[in-house]
């Protein structure tokens, strides 16, 4: 048997959705890619049942005492530490105490997931210490799970599942009924550009969930187990049976779906024009819609989608601020970065963070291990 590690690095990434938002809990289908920032845990075996962890962004720090089960309760950033290590703890894994000091590039609340990556993130360490894994799709369920009790957030699993299971240089297509994943190579020639509206968002505050249960009502009175059931040919003809806001919401899901199997075959094909459309299209619905969107969001968007060099530009995860992420011609990304920060600054009055990003892997054990203890 290969020994366990006592001192290694976790490096858990960040995620921006290409296209399918607000679809995964409606089983659709979503496409997002795993980036090149995130979360790194260099970490520390300890001989007891303590963790300790901190990071370093002036939140306090956090611990716990895994003698004792993990109950929900916690509201600072340690309760998606706890939703993990309980549900690795109901499993009845002998998780053995650690330490780990936590340094993020990933604006927190910028719906760039770094929820997700922390979840993930600390499920890649209990694996790592223990020497013994979960099937992938098992260990990101478990992380969404985590979410959901200790967070109070009932997030679909794109994130969970894109942090966990993505793969270098592709996007990651998820049919969210069936869990069936392909991965998507995304040519040298696209670059992913993503703009941050510095407008903070909280998916805990109710609205996502409020959004949520619009779907879920919707798909009750069109006598569907879920709006994925919903065609676009036929919606013409159901839509008549709801009013709003479950008629508009349910509006964004059915096309959302088709957008994001017609974004990934013309993918695949090299139809940039095509995705830039649909991305365009997408954040339009999620505008209109969905409602998700915000006055910042919108503004960057329309400057961007005009820039020559972009093929399309629309807000990413779950909106009421955060992220705006673009698709750009690959051979001139850097002066259609500075024409979009130029851009954004003038619309907004405030100059963003503007980065280029590459789709990453997913969340990993880095080699050769690096510590700073
Ligand atoms: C958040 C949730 C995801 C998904 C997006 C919206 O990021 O965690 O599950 O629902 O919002 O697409």
């Amino acid at each position: 048997m290969t020994p366990t590690p006592d001192q290694f690095t976790v490096v858990s990434p960040g995620r921006v959705n290409l296209i399918g938002e607000h679809t995964d809990y409606n089983d659709g289908f979503v496409l997002p890619l795993a980036i090149d920032r995130g979360l790194r845990i260099v970490v520390r075996r300890r001989p007891d049942q303590r963790v300790l962890l901190s990071t370093d962004r002036g939140d306090s720090p956090v611990q716990f005492d895994l003698g004792t089960p993990l109950v929900p309760g916690r509201t600072d950033w340690g309760r998606y530490v706890a939703g993990v290590l309980a549900g690795y703890q109901r499993l009845g894994w002998a998780i053995p105490g650690f330490e780990a000091s936590i340094t993020a590039d990933l604006p927190a609340g910028g719906g760039l997931s770094s929820s997700a990556a922390l979840e993930v993130g600390i499920a890649t360490v209990i694996e790592t210490l223990c020497g013994q894994s979960l099937d992938a799709i098992a260990t990101a369920l478990m992380c969404q799970q985590a979410e959901h009790e200790f967070a109070g957030v009932p997030c679909g699993i794109m994130d969970q599942f894109a942090v966990k299971l993505a793969r270098r240089g592709h996007a990651l297509f998820i049919d969210c009924r069936s869990r069936d994943i392909a991965h998507v190579p995304l040519g040298g020639g696209i670059a992913v550009l993503v703009i941050d509206s510095g407008v903070k968002h909280a998916l805990g505050d109710g609205s996502y969930a409020a959004r949520r249960r619009e779907c879920e009502t919707a798909a009750r009175l069109l006598g569907r187990p879920a709006l994925r059931d919903v065609s676009c040919v036929e919606w013409p003809d159901v839509e008549r049976l709801l009013s709003d806001p479950e008629r508009r919401r349910a509006r964004h899901v059915v096309t959302e779906n088709d957008r994001v199997c017609a974004f990934a075959a013309a993918a695949r094909a090299g139809d940039w024009p095509t995705v830039g459309r649909l991305m365009n299209e997408s954040h339009a619905s999620l505008r209109d819609n969905f409602e998700v969107s915000c006055h910042e969001l919108d503004c960057i968007c329309e400057v961007i989608q005009r820039l020559d060099g972009v093929c399309g530009c629309r807000m990413t995860g779950g909106g009421f601020g955060g992220c705006a992420v673009a698709l750009i011609d690959g051979s001139r990304a850097s002066s259609v970065e500075a024409a979009a920060r130029a851009a954004c600054a003038t619309a907004l009055g405030y100059e963003p963070e503007v980065f280029l990003t590459t789709a990453a892997a997913g969340a990993r054990r880095e080699e050769p291990a690096r510590s700073t203890f």
